[in-house]
């Protein structure tokens, strides 16, 4: 695919998949995971509202910084980590091909 991008996707069962993507800036995580069938709620529709896009990064790529509201979001959550993010908030660009993402587990 010209312009695609590849993230993997480790579920809640462990079980990792890779999945390819056009580069899009005005989509997002949350969204292209949905597409994918991969169980993201996304209840806000990509707000940072609601907690339920809820992922670990677990590759070393520089993703745009976290705006205040998803950092107090996530500190808030029971399954909070160093690594916590909201996917909804990352837009789909070059820069994060290859990265490795993991679903939190549902709240
Ligand atoms: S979809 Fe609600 S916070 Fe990401």
């Amino acid at each position: 695919m010209k312009d695609s991008i590849k993230i993997e996707v480790i579920d809640r069962e462990g079980v990792s998949s890779t999945i390819e993507t056009k580069v899009d800036p005005e989509n997002n995580l949350m969204e292209v995971c949905k597409e994918n069938d991969f169980p993201i709620r996304g209840n806000c529709g990509g707000m940072a509202l609601c907690c339920t896009c809820h992922c670990y990064i677990h590759s070393d790529h520089s993703l745009k910084g976290k705006e205040e509201i998803e950092e107090a979001l996530l500190a808030d959550s029971f399954y909070y980590k160093d690594n916590s993010r909201l996917v909804c908030q990352i837009p789909i660009t070059k820069d994060i091909d290859g990265l490795k993402i993991e679903l939190a587990p549902d709240n």
